[in-house]
């Protein structure tokens, strides 16, 4: 699929990963849609690029259907990207005093991270499922979901996060299935370390800490890089169903 001339949404579109993806895109000649709840950053990038801005909590239909809808007013809907972050509940499982982690610490973070995705998922997919299929296979478009390599290996206190992000990794090959006679692909990628601009300061001692655990590249992932593979798997039309890591060999030790 060529990305010049077709409609994409980027949701978490003013984040560290979603605005390398939101650049990437626009500079391929994609008429990209930031769907994000961050008016500041997204109003900026529409001033910058020329992009639209919509005001997006991804977990929300109403809202999600807004994002979609302008991005179907630019031209063909054929991408989805969800790169959205959120609050994460953490600790270990049974504290230090004996008790155990609060119910709502795993709740909130599979709404945040988990359902919202699964939300946008599944009206991207409707939403993609209406356009004219672009070659003579029926294919549609891509949905790329953000997960972690987390949600394989997750660290000491990091159940609630690991458990929302191992969903995502659960649904990809049963949304390419299920997909599959829509001609729309489903894939995600997993990124282990990557170095956005939301750390700020705290960048670099991060990166002191998480580099030397690298196998090859010695440091941390970059937003480019991370972007580069979205429009790698926008551009691959045999790329389905697939989960891949993006983390230089890292494997996370337990903490
Ligand atoms: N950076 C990493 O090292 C890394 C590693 C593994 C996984 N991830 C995953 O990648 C995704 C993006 O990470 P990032 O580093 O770019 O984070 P980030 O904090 O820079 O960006 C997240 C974006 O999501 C937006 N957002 C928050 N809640 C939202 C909502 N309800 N609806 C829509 N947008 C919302 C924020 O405003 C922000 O722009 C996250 O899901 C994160 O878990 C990141």
């Amino acid at each position: 699929m060529q990305i010049a001339g077709i409609s994409a949404i980027v949701v978490g579109g003013t984040g560290g990963l979603g605005q390398a993806t939101v650049r990437r895109l626009h500079e391929g000649g994609a008429k990209v849609v930031v769907a994000d709840v961050n008016d500041e950053a997204g109003k900026a990038l529409e001033d910058e690029l020329g992009v639209r801005y919509v005001n997006t909590d991804a977990g929300s239909e109403e809202s999600v259907l807004a994002a979609i809808a302008e991005a179907e007013s630019l031209g063909p809907l054929r991408v989805s990207v969800d790169c959205h972050g959120g609050p994460a509940g953490g600790g270990r499982l049974v504290g230090k005093d004996g008790s155990p982690m609060a119910l709502d610490a795993f709740t909130k973070t599979i709404q945040s991270y988990l359902t919202s995705s699964f939300n946008v998922l599944r009206l991207a997919a409707a939403a993609i499922a209406k356009q004219e299929p672009f070659n003579d296979e029926g294919s549609r478009g891509v949905i790329v979901q953000t997960a972690s390599i987390a949600g394989v290996e997750g660290q000491i206190g990091q159940l609630p996060y690991s458990a929302a992000k191992g969903g995502i990794l659960g649904m990809t090959l049963v949304a390419a299935r299920d997909l599959s006679p829509l001609g729309i692909r489903v894939n995600t990628i997993a990124p282990g370390t990557i170095l956005t601009p939301a750390y700020g300061k705290a960048g670099d001692q991060l990166e002191a800490y998480w580099g030397p655990q690298v196998p090859h590249p010695k440091r941390m992932g970059r937003p480019v890089e991370y972007a580069t593979l979205v429009a790698s798997i926008v551009e691959n039309d045999y790329l389905n169903g697939e989960t891949i890591r993006l983390d230089g060999a890292l494997r996370f030790p337990p903490k």
